[in-house]
C-alpha cells in the first residue's frame, strides 16, 4: 500500500516536472524565435542605411539637432567624445549601432530611420 502510494506521488512529480519542463523549454523556443526576427529587423535596417548615399548638410542639420547637446556644435567633443576621426576608428556599422543601440549610457538610443542614418554617417565620414 505504502509502495503503490509512493509510486503514485512519483509519477505526480514526473508530470509536473515535464510540464514545468515544456513550459520552459516553450518560453526559451520563443526567446530564440525573437532573438532572430530582431537580428534580422536590425540587419535589414543597416543594409538598407548602408545601400544609401546619404547627404552631409542633412546629417550636418540632423547632428545640431540631436547631438551637439553632448558632442559639442562643431563635434570636438563635450559630456561625449570629439567625433572628428571617428570614420577611422569605427566602420559605419559599429557607428550605426552606437546611434541606435542605447547600449552607452548616458548616450541614448536614437530611433532615426536610414535616409537619416545615413545623412548622419555622410557628415560623420566629412568631418574627418
Ligand atoms: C546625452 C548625451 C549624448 C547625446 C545626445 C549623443 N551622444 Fe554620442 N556619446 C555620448 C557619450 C557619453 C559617448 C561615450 C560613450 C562611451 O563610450 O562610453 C558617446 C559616444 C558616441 C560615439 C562613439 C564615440 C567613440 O569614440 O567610440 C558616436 C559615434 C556618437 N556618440 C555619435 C552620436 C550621434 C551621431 C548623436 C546624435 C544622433 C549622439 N552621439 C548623441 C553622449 C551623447
Amino acid at each position: 500500500m505504502s509502495s503503490s502510494s509512493s509510486t503514485a506521488a512519483e509519477r505526480d512529480f514526473k508530470r509536473e516536472f515535464l510540464k514545468i519542463f515544456f513550459v520552459l523549454f516553450g518560453v526559451l523556443l520563443i526567446c530564440l524565435a525573437l532573438f532572430f526576427v530582431n537580428h534580422h529587423e536590425n540587419n535589414k535596417y543597416i543594409i538598407k542605411t548602408l545601400q544609401l548615399n546619404g547627404s552631409a548638410e542633412e546629417g550636418d542639420a540632423l547632428f545640431k539637432i540631436n547631438c551637439v547637446g553632448c558632442h559639442g556644435i562643431t563635434a570636438r567633443g563635450l559630456v561625449g567624445p570629439d567625433l572628428h576621426s571617428i570614420t577611422q576608428r569605427l566602420n559605419d556599422k559599429e557607428i550605426i549601432k552606437q546611434v541606435t543601440g542605447g547600449l552607452t549610457p548616458p548616450m541614448p538610443s536614437f530611433e532615426i530611420d536610414p535616409v537619416n542614418m545615413s545623412n548622419l554617417l555622410k557628415y560623420l565620414h566629412s568631418l574627418e
